[in-house]
Order: C-alpha cells, then structure tokens, then sequence
C-alpha cells in the first residue's frame, strides 16, 4: 500500500513537472464559429429547462429520503422516487450534453445550474407525494411546451431540439403523467375502503 502511494506521488509530481498544473494551458485555436447557431431566447430556454429538470430531481430525491425514513418505512413509495429523482437529473444532464453539442456549452456548471432549495420535505400520506408528484409534471411539461414554442418559430427554427423536446420529452411526460394519474387512482381506492392498510399494500406492490 505505502509502495503504491509512493509510486503514486512520483508520479504525480513528475506529472506536474511535465505538464504545470495539469490544466489545458494551450490557447483555444481559431476555427470557424458559424456551426455555432443557436439564437438567445432558446439558449436561454434550454439553460431554464436544464434547471427545472435538477429541481425535479431534487424534489424526488427528497420525496424517496422521506418515505425511507425508517420511522415512515414506505419502500415502494421511497424506491419509486429514488429512480424518478435519477431520471429528472439524466433528463437535465441530456440538456447540458445537447447544449454541448450546438457548441453553446460556455459557462462552467455552476453558472448553469443552482443547487435548489426543496421547498417540502414531508408529506402526510403517500396520496400527498403522488399528487405533489403530478403536479411537479405538470409544471416540467408545460414548460417544455414553452420551450418548444420559443425554438419552433421564425426566426429560431431549431427544428432538431424541437423535435428531440418532442419526441423524447414530451412523450415521456405525457406517458408519465398517466401513469401517476392511475397509481394515484388506485391509492385512492385502496385508501377509501381499507385506509391504512390500502397504503400498505399498495406500497408493498408498488
Ligand atoms: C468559472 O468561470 C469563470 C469565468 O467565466 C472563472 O472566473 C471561474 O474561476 C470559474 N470557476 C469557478 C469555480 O467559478
Ligand atoms: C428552482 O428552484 C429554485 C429554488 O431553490 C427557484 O428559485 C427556481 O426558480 C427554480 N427554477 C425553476 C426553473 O423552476
Ligand atoms: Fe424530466
């Protein structure tokens, strides 16, 4: 182990020596930047629904923590979350790698992207965080049709994103929604002739 550290920490400085502070210290060389493209008002767009998409994540993420709090103990609902949180940050990490690829990917990730507060950290049932949940889509697809809007028109045409935004997202949201639209449904059934024994099962099943 300490040989392995050792060798690791020649290296390193040899590395150093060799290359400065290990940064990119060569001057960005000039080519041309008319297949850059993208107009404003879409960029712009793109960078909101970027962190509308963390904030979803975020959102999620705190909705899983809380129903695997060992005091709540609702598995279902807490892995259902958990993987609606790692979707809402792959949906945002898309956006950044589009924005990569129209060459519009400038600023470093934290003028991009602010870590957000989560505005609710309990709920009083699972019913609560499914309907919490629905409207959490509702708000993202409403603003990718915004989105779509800005980049569809004269003179943007950003047929592409367009197209990507939806093809893939609002087709996602829209699948989605329905799907909580049902779970949310059965929840309540469930609820209303066994109560908290409804939850339980459904959770279990979830
Ligand atoms: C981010 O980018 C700015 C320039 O746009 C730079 O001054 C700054 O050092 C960068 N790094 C951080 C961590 O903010
Ligand atoms: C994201 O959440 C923050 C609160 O932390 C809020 O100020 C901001 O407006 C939200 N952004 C979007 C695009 O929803
Ligand atoms: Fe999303």
């Amino acid at each position: 182990m300490m040989k392995f550290l050792a060798s690791f920490l020649v290296l390193a400085v040899v590395a150093q020596q060799a290359y400065g502070d290990f940064k990119c210290s060569l001057e960005v060389p000039e080519i041309p930047k008319n297949w850059i493209d993208m107009k404003d008002a879409c960029i712009a767009g793109v960078r909101h629904q970027i962190q509308e998409e963390i904030n979803a994540s975020y959102q999620y993420l705190a909705m899983g923590a809380y129903f695997a709090r060992d005091t709540v103990n609702r598995g279902g609902f807490a892995e259902h979350f958990f993987k609606s949180a790692k979707e809402e940050r792959e949906h945002g990490s898309k956006l950044v790698e589009y924005l990569s690829m129209r060459g519009q990917l400038t600023d470093n990730v934290s003028n991009l992207i602010t870590v957000p507060t989560v505005p609710k950290q309990e709920w009083k049932d699972g019913a609560s965080a499914l309907e919490d949940a629905l409207e959490l889509e509702i708000k993202v697809t409403r603003s990718i049709r915004k989105l779509i809007q800005t980049c569809e028109g004269k003179p943007y045409n950003h047929y592409h994103l367009v197209d990507y935004l939806t093809g893939v997202y609002l087709e996602e949201q829209l699948h989605g929604q329905r799907e909580l639209a049902g779970k949310l449904t059965t929840l309540k059934k469930m609820m209303s002739t066994h109560g908290e024994l409804g939850e339980f099962l459904f959770d279990k099943n979830l």
